[in-house]
């Protein structure tokens, strides 16, 4: 069964085509690499399938429903979720209440004070296993901007995944990480998503090869590849752009 299918999916800023005719479909559990030159319309993709911006045309399918015309927060709560950005959270506030309140916010009800909600035990359960998932439980009384950086990211990562969603977008999530903190990203997000699937994009070749099962190659807005990394590896299209000739796609 097909859990998201973009159909013919074509995005304009004024003159500027951005994205053309961008058809691809993914399965249940998929984690989906989008890769690509700087400017090709990986984010753009992402924003169009999130509802953060209009199609101009074409179609996004998501668990059999479709989402074209949606906005963000009813495709949250179909599943389809969406990394927060790191300004979406509280830096003086603890990184526990930080998960708190982002599993609290997936939850359709009304407001609570964040003293009530560390009595929830059921959110909290849930938000130890998401924390020690990324390996923060033991700092969850830290002061989110006492974390590195590094650590930071992961909050902002795992947030994405306490609505328990089907599907996660994810842009660039390893970017400004050291090199060494990356690699180890792949594993942490693989954790995460358990049954998840992902759509994410990178220029992080390590990441993209780590966690992906398909790669698909955006270039000046169209799809021209798409494969299991070992065929995405071998492409000799693929291998041109990564070579730097990025006018050859
Ligand atoms: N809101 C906008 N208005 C006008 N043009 C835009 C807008 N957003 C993106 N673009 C243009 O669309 C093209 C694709 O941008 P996009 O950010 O999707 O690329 P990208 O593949 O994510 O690049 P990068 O790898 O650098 O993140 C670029 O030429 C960009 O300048
Ligand atoms: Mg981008």
């Amino acid at each position: 069964m097909t859990l998201l299918r973009v159909e013919n999916l074509s995005k304009h800023f004024g003159g500027l085509g951005v994205l053309t005719e961008v058809s691809f479909a993914a399965e249940p559990g998929e984690k989906l690499a989008l890769i690509g030159p700087n400017g090709a319309g990986k984010t753009t993709l992402l924003n169009v399938i999130g509802g953060q911006l209009s199609a101009s045309s074409g179609d996004v399918w998501f668990d059999k429903r479709r989402i074209t015309a949606l906005p963000p927060n009813k495709r949250l709560h179909l599943g389809l979720g969406r990394s927060y950005q790191i300004n979406n959270l509280f830096f003086t506030l603890r990184v526990l209440d930080n998960v708190l309140l982002a599993l609290y916010g997936g939850e359709k009800s009304h407001f609570r004070m964040l003293g009530t909600l560390v009595k929830r035990g059921d959110l909290l359960a849930h938000a130890r296993r998401l924390l020690e998932t990324v390996g923060l439980w033991e700092k969850r009384f830290h002061a989110l901007d006492s974390l590195s950086y590094g650590d930071q990211r992961l909050v902002e990562l795992l947030c994405a995944f306490t609505s328990r969603p089907k599907l996660v977008l994810l842009d660039e999530p390893s970017a400004g990480l050291p090199t060494a903190e990356a690699s180890a990203f792949a594993d942490v997000i693989r954790r995460l998503s358990g049954e998840t699937a992902i759509l994410f994009c990178a220029h992080d070749m390590d990441l993209v090869f780590n966690l992906a099962d398909r790669i698909m190659v955006l270039c000046f807005g169209r799809i021209i590849a798409s494969g299991n990394p070992q065929e995405i590896s071998a492409d000799p299209k693929v291998r041109e752009i990564y070579l730097g000739a990025d006018d050859k796609c």
